[in-house]
């Protein structure tokens, strides 16, 4: 089955910003979509998201070049291929790019296309997009990782923390994640309000708060917990994205909020008391994403029982991530489709971390669409994790509902293991 047209058209994101919506088309007439994500703490080593720039088109952030890249150079390089050679659709959209982050065509340009193919050849064969990513072998639904209060650039600094997240590690089912959930995110809500600390919502759909300084929002987290009825530690643990390159100026961390700067043995010093003194099961970029070896040390202290993810430390980037493993410093990654550009080099980000006993943690971006290609991609590569942001507002829910009608159409095929996933890496890290 040959591609045989591809346009692409300007959409809006989750913040009303800019994006792509690219339509792939068969000779038959199948067609597939692909809607691109765009991130605000974005890594440095990231894959190229190409806007125009002019001040006059939507403040600088309009994308008509990335279409116009669609629509002339890739449409013509990629008509009459097969749509399912995923693989080398993508790898001649990176050659005909011809940079090393995607910044000529606009990373942007090229993963539309990629995801686009990707539903355009899981409707040809009639398979849900999960089992045609997954060649029929995705059964795992996802333990969930879920924002309750949000800060870092996704509430102007309102903690110098990006997200406060809950994991439900001790459910038995994904619907009773997704119960707790519930239940702590509007009892956090509740405490908030009546402290008069909440400013509304973030951009990831968790409460904005108004704090003085960082400590705060793990008393209100606590909390919150306890008068929702579960037992931190055990019903639920608490995961953190300190998204700490943000927070770093090649020399030191300044906590805004505080009004204060850490070396960055001060700052070893804080993730290492916060790990100790609250029930952390994950932390998310701990450290700066040039500072190896705080990684290298917290995960050898810490990653017998906290899962440590890198997200700007390896951009999904393959070659990043080999050299991650290659010194030990971390046990996780954050997956994130437009971190790398394709769906392919996302695959094979995916392998590479399981290959290695490491766990992925399939991620949205704080800028997200209607669209629910990680919940597939997540449930396709039995990934066991799900990053996607709170549980409020459509572009978040869609994630969530979709794994359930997932879950429906797996059947008795659909596995749960919750919690339990975490015993891969705590069992084999060093301690
Ligand atoms: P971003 O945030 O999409 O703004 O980069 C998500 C994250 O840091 O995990
Ligand atoms: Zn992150």
């Amino acid at each position: 089955m040959n591609i045989k047209n591809i346009d692409a058209y300007q959409i809006y994101d989750s913040r009303g910003y800019p994006t792509l919506e690219v339509e792939v088309e068969l000779e038959d007439g199948t067609t597939g979509r692909g809607l691109v994500p765009s991130g605000a703490s974005t890594g440095q080593f990231e894959a190229w998201e190409l806007r125009d720039g002019d001040p006059t088109k939507f403040r600088g952030k309009s994308v008509f070049n990335a279409i116009a890249n669609v629509k002339g150079e890739i449409a013509g390089a990629l008509k009459g291929d097969s749509v399912f050679d995923q693989k080398n659709i993508d790898q001649k959209m990176i050659a005909l790019d011809g940079t090393p982050n995607k910044s000529r065509l606009g990373a942007n340009a090229i993963l539309g296309t990629s995801m686009a193919v990707a539903n355009a050849a899981a409707n040809a064969k009639n398979q849900k997009l999960y089992e045609y990513l997954g060649n029929g072998e995705g059964h795992l639904i996802p333990l969930n990782e879920i924002q309750i209060l949000g800060g870092g650039a996704h509430a102007d600094w309102a903690t110098d923390i990006q997200d406060f997240l809950v994991i439900a590690i001790g459910a038995k089912t994904y619907e009773e994640t997704l119960e707790m959930t519930h239940n702590i995110y509007h009892e956090a809500g509740k405490v908030m309000k009546e402290k008069g600390k909440c400013v509304g919502i973030a951009d990831e759909g968790g409460w904005w708060p108004d704090y003085t300084n960082n400590e705060e929002p793990f008393e209100v987290f606590m909390e919150a917990i306890q008068r929702a009825g579960y037992e931190a530690g055990n019903d639920v643990a608490i995961s953190l994205d300190i998204a700490a390159s943000d927070l770093f100026d090649g020399e030191n961390y300044h906590l805004r909020l505080e009004n204060k700067k850490l070396s960055p043995d001060e700052f070893y010093a804080l993730m290492k008391d916060w790990c100790e003194k609250y029930p952390i099961v994950s932390i998310e970029d701990p450290f700066a994403d040039t500072e190896f070896d705080y990684w290298q040390k917290f995960t050898q202290e810490f990653g017998h029982r906290v899962q440590v993810i890198g997200d700007d430390l390896f951009t999904t980037n393959i070659k990043r991530i080999e050299e991650g493993i290659a010194q030990q410093l971390a046990n996780s990654v954050l997956i994130k489709l437009n971190q790398i550009g394709s769906v392919s080099e996302t695959l094979e980000a995916i392998t590479l971390t399981q290959k290695a006993g490491w766990l992925p943690v399939v991620s949205a971006r704080s800028g997200e669409t209607e669209d629910a290609f990680i919940s597939h991609l997540a449930i396709a590569t039995n990934a066991g994790q799900l990053k996607v942001g709170s549980f409020a507002r459509s572009e978040r829910m869609v994630k969530w509902n979709e794994n359930l009608r997932i879950q429906r159409h797996l059947g008795d095929k659909a596995t749960f293991i919750g919690g339990k996933i975490y015993d891969q890496i705590f069992s084999t890290a060093s301690v």
